[in-house]
Formats: structure tokens, C-alpha cells, sequence
């Protein structure tokens, strides 16, 4: 598709860590000119941006897509159709579906699907297992390494402290964790076996557990001087015991779930609210927001993990854990900037800049000459409600259903494209493989 040449015109514009009103042209999928007013020919579309924000498109660096394999949850088109209307723009996929993507023929599979049906611009993980050590250091291009220390079922679990090291003491590229302790997981599962309260499932999984796996990747990253992120933090204990040892090479992340939901989900949403890691209590999401806001937490993901209603309404235990995020991560972080937690400014920086640092993204995450021209124009004026028959995630629910949001999405913009412009997706707009530098 020929990508046509665009003006922003008038937008309050994030330059240099700070809001200007500017004009901002964009050619050949690149931002080309910042300043306060730009002339230009008679070929150029014009966005007239006035009165809106405009922020670098939103790296999501942890999504689970369910294609290949699981598409009746989600797939790489529906939910990049949810991305861009949520204002991100690239994402960074988990390697859980079927098969897994632990292989290099499984990666390209991924990318082959993704290049015919993504709407923004895509990267993947390749899952570790205890046998495919040759695999994670050749795949390319790829992320990182996922590593499930628990909470997966499969052979994508690598819970013995004898196979993470191999996989640690092996090669160079990032390793990211999921980190909760499987051997008292199980044990515990045992211990409230035959409760269906969902509420339970946060004591199952408990704050231990997880704080347990992140000092034994820690201890092994240090080991090795092995770049490590740590994904979806979710417990004041881990912030603390980062915010004391954290070295250069590692980095950790939050969802907004961890920072704005609790254990009193489980009152209003009940399973809805299920998680890996579990939802904590109101005092964890305190430590997490001082821990991201000083900077022991780097960045933001969603996690956004679809299940079907059918799946989310079995009863506990027998339900999934996850919930969708890609659609209103955005506008859940403009809020609380709004509301005091935090600048709009920061929110950019967790949700683009920091990512596209922290993954060695080339040309992403800052609104200057020469980067890439992904884009969203948000308004901070208006507050409108989640609504599940707005979603287009295939799941078609949220847990912020009746959620009264500001900062939502008006124009995104991929590659210098606009994918969607005032509520109308353009499903003709296709991204582009992400590298890694
Ligand atoms: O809650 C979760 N669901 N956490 C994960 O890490 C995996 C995810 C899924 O794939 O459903």
C-alpha cells in the first residue's frame, strides 16, 4: 500500500521530554520535521490534531496472541485490530500457543502469519524448554527468551534450578521470566484443593512464590552477568528486593492490573479477575507504583491474555487465567496520570520509550526526525466508558467494563499509516517485523 505523506497539524506534542504545540510532518513512514507550523504541497493528508496529544505509539512488550493453534480466543488479525485501536502500535508475543514457538520454523511460521494479517508491527518471543537450548540461541529475529519458571502447564515450564542454569550460563540475548515457584505452587494447590472461592487463587499463588522465582533468576543473572527481565511484576516484595539489588542488565516490567486492580476484583469480577501472577493486595499496588515511578520498575505490559466467557464462566479452579489489556492499557494509564499518580509524560515513557530501550528497538519510542512515524493521538479532554460492544479483541470482554476512561486513542498511525482514525479501523494498513539491535 503507497504510503501517503501526512501533516499532524497543531497537536500537543511530547519533544524532548515535554509538551509544545507543533505540527509534525511524516514521510516515507518517517517522522521528517517537528515545528510550529510546517508548509507543505498539496499531496499531504492532513490530521488536524488540535486539542489532542500526540505520544509515541505504545510498544506492548508482553501479549498472548493464541495464534497458531488457539484462534478461537484471539488471533494475530482481531487482535491487532484491539492494538490499534488502543493506540499500540508494536508488540512483543509470548511463545504459548500451538505448537509452541520454541523453534526456528515456528518463529518464521509466526512471522509469515503476522505479515499477512497484522494491523501493527510485531516481535516474538522463543519459549524455553529443558531440551532446546541450540534453538534459543540461533532463532532469529526474536526478542529474547521466555522462560516459564511457573504457571504453565507443558514443556514450556523450566522449573529445576539444574536447567535454568544451563539456560542462563548458555549465550547472550535477553531472558525474560515469568517468575512464580511451581513446587510451592503445586504444593499449595494441594492445600486448597476443593475451594472455588477465585479469591483463593491469590493465596495459592501467593506473594512467596513469586517473590521465590525472582531471587532465583536474580541469583542466576548475577551469576552469569545475564541480561534478565523480569515480566509482570506483581509483588511489594519484589520491588523491594529490586530496588536494593538491582544490577545494570536487568530490567522489570508491571500491568496496569498490578497496579490498579486488587483482591477485590475478585468481589465484582470474580474469575474474570484471574491472573498469573494472581492480583495482590492494595498495599502491593502502592509499593508498585512507587517502584515504578522511582525507576526499580522500568516499563509497562499488558499481559493481554484472552480467554473465551465460556472458558472465564467454568468456576474456579477450573477457569483460565488472564485477562485481555491491549485496548484500554493506554487510556488506564492517561487516567491515573490524570487523576495524580503519575505525568503523562512518565506513562509515555513506560508504555514506548523505555521499551523501545530496554529491547534495543532501533527508531521507535521518541517523536524526533528520523524515527519511525508510530503514532497515537490521544484526548485528555473527553472521559468515555469501557464498553464491551466497542472491544474487538475476539475474547469480547474486559476487566474494566464500565471503567469511565479519559486519554482514549483518536488516531493511530503505523509506519506513517493511519490504522485508525476516529472509531474506523483501516484493516488494509499491514505492519512490519520489529528487529532488535
Ligand atoms: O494469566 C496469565 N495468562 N498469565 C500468563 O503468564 C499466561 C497467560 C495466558 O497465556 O493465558
Amino acid at each position: 500500500m503507497p504510503v501517503a505523506n501526512l501533516l499532524i497539524r497543531q497537536a500537543t506534542v511530547l519533544i524532548d521530554r515535554a509538551f509544545q504545540v507543533s505540527d509534525v510532518l511524516v514521510q516515507d513512514g518517517k517522522i521528517a520535521q517537528t515545528a510550529p507550523e510546517i508548509a507543505i504541497d498539496s499531496d499531504t493528508l492532513i490530521i488536524d490534531a488540535t486539542g489532542l496529544t500526540l505520544l509515541p505509539g505504545v510498544i506492548d512488550p508482553q501479549v498472548h496472541f493464541r495464534e497458531p493453534g488457539l484462534e478461537y480466543k484471539e488471533d494475530l488479525f482481531t487482535a491487532s485490530c484491539a492494538c490499534a485501536k488502543g493506540g499500540v502500535t508494536s508488540f512483543l508475543e509470548m511463545p504459548n500457543t500451538n505448537p509452541l514457538t520454541t523453534t526456528q520454523e515456528m518463529l518464521n511460521d509466526k512471522l509469515d502469519r503476522a505479515a499477512q494479517k497484522c494491523l501493527v508491527n510485531y516481535g516474538f518471543f522463543i519459549g524455553a524448554t529443558a531440551e532446546n537450548l541450540p534453538d534459543l540461541e540461533t532463532a532469529n529475529p526474536t526478542c529474547g527468551i521466555k522462560i516459564f519458571m511457573g504457571s504453565m502447564h507443558g514443556a514450556l515450564l523450566v522449573d529445576q534450578e539444574s536447567a535454568l542454569e544451563r539456560i542462563f550460563s548458555s549465550g547472550r540475548r535477553l531472558i525474560a521470566v515469568h517468575a512464580e515457584d511451581q513446587a510451592r505452587i503445586r504444593a499449595r494447590r494441594e492445600q486448597f484443593a476443593g475451594m472455588t472461592d477465585p479469591a483463593v487463587h491469590s493465596q495459592i499463588q501467593d506473594n512467596q512464590a513469586a517473590l521465590n522465582a525472582t531471587q532465583l533468576a536474580l541469583k542466576l543473572s548475577k551469576k552469569y552477568q545475564r541480561r534478565l527481565h523480569i515480566l509482570h511484576l506483581s509483588t511489594g516484595e519484589e520491588a523491594e528486593l529490586l530496588r536494593h539489588d538491582k544490577p545494570a542488565w536487568v530490567t522489570a516490567e508491571v500491568t496496569p492490573q498490578h497496579l490498579v486492580l486488587n483482591t477485590s476484583a475478585y468481589e465484582t469480577i470474580g474469575t474474570f479477575a484471574q491472573m498469573n501472577p494472581p492480583l495482590r493486595s492494595p498495599q502491593d499496588n502502592e509499593i508498585l507504583w512507587n517502584a515504578l515511578r522511582d525507576g526499580v520498575i522500568d516499563f509497562i505490559a499488558t499481559d493481554h491474555a484472552p480467554h473465551t466467557i465460556a472458558e472465564k464462566a467454568k468456576g474456579y479452579p477450573n477457569t483460565p487465567s488472564g485477562m485481555p489489556g491491549v485496548e484500554t492499557s493506554l487510556p488506564i494509564m492517561l487516567t491515573q496520570a490524570k487523576q495524580g499518580k503519575c505525568t503523562v509524560e512518565q506513562v509515555a515513557n513506560w508504555m514506548s520509550t523505555a521499551v523501545a530501550k530496554a529491547y534495543k528497538i532501533p527508531n521507535k519510542g521518541i517523536i524526533a526526525p528520523g524515527y519511525d512515524a508510530d503514532l497515537v493521538l490521544v484526548d485528555l479532554n473527553t472521559y468515555k466508558p469501557v464498553l464491551r460492544e466497542e472491544l474487538q479483541t475476539k475474547c469480547g470482554w474486559s476487566p474494566f467494563e464500565g471503567w469511565n476512561l479519559t486519554g482514549w486513542p483518536v488516531v493511530t498511525i503505523v509506519g506513517g499509516q493511519v490504522v485508525f482514525d476516529r472509531g474506523q479501523l483501516n484493516t488494509d494498513v499491514r505492519g512490519k517485523a520489529l528487529s532488535f539491535s
